[in-house]
């Protein structure tokens, strides 16, 4: 009997090929709709291997359930919509696809602050919405980039890696992580700080670190009052690490002056979102790795993963 794969979103024939020759391979038929739950538990009952997304949500009672399970290989490097600690226990590998994703998600991170710094998105929906009826000289008038201070929370693989991009823009920069990097600030100049420091520094803050029990809501009323008034934060990591009912707030009442958010707490997020009926909100739908090449790059990690763990090998980019 073939060992079982299933993958819980569309994916590309050529991507699959290789498991096919091995395994059992099954998917969900469908490219934008996220798995039922209760399919991916049945499903999970048989399988031997999950390849999964971020939209589903790998917990403890789904890998109970799935007593041949072996190894769960998530298609993002972040890694919070499976239950660790459960997977842990129980003895499944959970990989995922660092390293291949970090320099695209590095131009949109910086893309998002520079659209959210120079009011990018707003000019465009100014312009295409007819209402373009004169230059005049304040109109649209932003934050510079060139020279200004970034503040990165979670100066990790892609943190680093926009602030190669800001090194480039002159910019001053402040990082905020859990532990220092000497090397890296002998080497470039970047700046310990703590997180208040950070945040009342920074012209430009930027969120990359994961989300975890220690970084929900780490950016908060209190964070958010830290910040100069012509701050801008942009987050392009997970939704959870700011309050967004607190962002609204703030941003609503120009305590902090504009954000570009890639992600939120709830995705895909409602137009009727309160943030979303702010101009100085920039707001993309979670498309930070989304170049043709870097996605098919993380598939192709997956995919290897997955031959690795049920033919018995060790594979690369382990979680746990
Ligand atoms: P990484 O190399 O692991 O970097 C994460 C950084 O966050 C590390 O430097 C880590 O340093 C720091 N960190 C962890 N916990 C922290 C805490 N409690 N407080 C402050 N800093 C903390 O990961 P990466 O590859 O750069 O990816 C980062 C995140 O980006 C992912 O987890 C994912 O959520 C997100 N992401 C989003 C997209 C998108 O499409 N928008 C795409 C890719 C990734 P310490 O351990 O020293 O604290
Ligand atoms: C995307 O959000 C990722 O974590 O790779």
């Amino acid at each position: 009997m073939k060992q079982i794969v299933y993958i819980t979103r569309k994916l590309p024939e050529e991507v699959v090929a290789p498991l096919r020759e091995k395994f059992t391979v099954r998917m969900w038929e469908e490219e934008e709709i996220v798995v039922p739950e209760e399919i991916l538990k049945e499903e999970a009952k048989s399988a031997h291997a999950l390849w999964t997304t971020i939209t589903d949500q790998i917990t403890r009672e789904v890998m109970e359930g799935a007593p041949n399970l072996k190894v769960v290989s998530n298609f993002a490097v972040g890694f919070n919509n499976i239950d660790i600690q459960a997977a842990k226990e129980l003895g499944i590998t959970v990989t995922n696809t660092p390293n291949v994703l970090t320099e695209t998600t590095a131009d949109l991170a910086f893309a998002l602050l520079l659209a959210s710094g120079r009011r990018i998105t707003e000019a465009e929906a100014m312009l295409r919405g007819g209402k373009w009826t004169s230059w005049s000289p304040m109109q649209l008038t932003g934050m510079d980039v060139f020279g200004a201070t970034l503040g990165i929370i979670g100066m990790g693989r892609i943190g680093e890696a926009v602030a190669k991009r800001a090194r480039g823009f002159e910019m001053n920069i402040l990082y905020y992580n859990r532990t220092r990097k000497m090397d890296t600030e002998e080497m470039y100049g970047y700046e310990y700080v703590d997180l208040d420091n950070l945040l009342k520094r920074a012209d430009f803050v930027l969120i990359l670190a994961p989300l975890t029990e220690k970084t929900k809501n780490l950016i908060a009323k209190r964070e958010l009052s830290l910040m100069k008034k012509t701050a801008v934060l942009v987050n392009a990591s997970r939704g959870g690490i700011v309050n967004e009912q607190d962002l609204y707030e703030a941003l609503k009442a120009g305590e902090i002056w504009s954000a570009g958010l890639d992600v939120f707490e709830t995705e895909p997020v409602s137009v009727n979102h309160p943030l979303l009926t702010l101009p100085n909100v920039t707001a993309l739908p979670h498309i930070g790795s989304a170049s043709i090449q870097t996605r098919l790059a993380m598939m192709k990690l997956n995919e290897r993963a997955i031959g690795d763990v049920l033919e018995g090998r060790v594979p690369n980019h382990i979680v746990v």
